[in-house]
């Protein structure tokens, strides 16, 4: 399929008629993918530089991704979780084989991965004492939208007029030592940590905090769960973002592009946790459905045999050092460029949502995020030539910014 254009596109007029008005889309009818562009219903291509949110790793019709859905489709569609699955069992022990973990839940989105790590982390630690309740988590973290997950997202933005919020749940200062020793006793049940914050503006965690984490872990006996809903699989150079940064999680949240597009999370928990829940303590309808289970194994898949964390590492540093450029061409409007693997963010001086409206003028999609920063999360599959496609549409807008 190519460019087409299509007769009386959607508009967002129509949008605000029958939607509730949670999202700010762009004006934009999407009518198919093909690798790193999305084609538009104006007859327009557009080089997608956030991938669904950090969902579409292969970009998109990748023929694998493909073959898989359909396959399992013929196959059986959906079972729950009354009988046992193919797909599942190949995906959880894949799961395990890359963390070294040792158990698996299966859930059908990121926000209930959260809630699924929240249950297991109480669970576990009532049996400890019934005052070990405490979860905290990060200051600028976004851990996503039910009621435990929005409890343990920092901005109050996400908070308002939903209150009263989950009780015993509080936050820490991101990388703030002092702020740690001060907060976590042993009522702590659980720090939740996005060793690189996504939605907070790419921001990693530093290695001293990370390591007085752990210290207090062994003095305070609390779990830690690791958040690699947006920067796991593949997304930083390493399969999950713990594994550059000497983490030992006790529970590891996934989601995103574990479904290669098809809606599925995951909890991994270790030796500690893998008696936590008991037959019944939890559960999900859909999650695990083996269509998104067979996608996310071809998915895991076409990372190892095609060497594709090696490809972000690569296109990483290249993004890295031609953003690094930018900003000292444009000092007055670039603040700093942060970067691991095909996690980038662009901190600009003012509003960034600008910028991504003259990018989308200009053919490629960009997304703003904490305000301030112009945020990338291409498919991890994203060629150099594409990068470089970006990198000088960047370049055009910070040039016209100036004028
Ligand atoms: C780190 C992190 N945790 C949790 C979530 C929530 O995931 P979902 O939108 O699938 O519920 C997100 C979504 O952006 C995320 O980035």
């Amino acid at each position: 399929m190519s460019e087409t254009t299509i007769k009386n596109p959607l508009t967002l007029e129509k949008e605000s008629t029958i939607f509730f008005g949670t999202y700010a889309r762009l004006p934009l009818h999407i009518t198919h993918g093909k690798g790193c562009y999305l084609y538009a219903a104006n007859g327009k291509k557009y080089l997608d530089m956030i991938a669904g949110i950090g969902v579409n790793a292969l970009g998109y019709a990748n023929p694998a991704l493909e073959e898989a859905i359909i396959a399992q489709t013929k196959k059986v569609i959906h079972t729950s979780n009354l009988f046992m699955l193919d797909p599942q069992f190949k995906l959880a022990e894949k799961l395990l084989e890359i963390t070294g973990l040792s158990r698996v839940f299966f859930s059908n989105s990121g926000t209930e991965a959260i809630e699924a790590a929240m249950k297991l982390a109480r669970k576990w630690a009532s049996s400890i004492s019934e005052n070990k309740r405490k979860i905290f988590a990060m200051t600028n973290s976004f851990h996503g939208r039910t009621y435990g997950a929005v409890s343990l997202t920092a901005k109050t933005k996400y908070h308002e007029g939903f209150e009263p919020l989950l009780p015993e749940t509080g936050f820490i200062e991101f990388n703030n030592i002092a702020d740690l020793e001060a907060k976590v006793t042993d009522d702590t049940a659980a720090v939740f940590l996005e060793c690189i914050q996504g939605e907070g503006g790419i921001y990693p965690a530093n290695e001293d905090f990370i390591s007085k984490l752990k210290e207090l872990r062994e003095k305070h006996d609390f779990l830690i769960v690791a958040d690699e809903i947006q920067a796991g699989l593949g997304r930083t150079g390493a399969f999950f973002s713990y594994m550059n940064m000497g983490l030992e999680p006790d529970i590891v949240t996934s989601a995103k592009p574990l479904g290669g597009g098809l809606p599925l999370g995951a909890i991994i928990g270790n030796e500690r946790v893998s008696q936590g829940f008991a037959k019944g303590a939890h559960g999900t309808t859909f999650g695990g459905n083996p269509v998104a289970c067979a996608a996310g194994l071809a998915l895991i898949n076409e990372l190892e045999s095609k060497n594709i964390l090696d490809h972000v590492n690569e296109i990483g540093a290249y993004f890295k050092s031609e953003l690094e450029q930018l900003k000292e061409a444009h000092p007055e409007q670039i603040v700093e460029v942060r970067q691991m693997g095909l996690m980038i963010g662009i901190e600009v001086k003012g509003e960034a949502a600008p910028y991504v409206q003259d990018a989308f003028e200009k053919g490629v999609l960009l997304n703003a995020t904490n305000g301030n920063v112009i945020r990338l999360l291409p498919p991890l599959v994203v060629s150099k030539d594409e990068a470089r496609l970006c990198v000088d549409v960047l370049a055009q807008l910070f040039k016209n910014a100036k004028q």
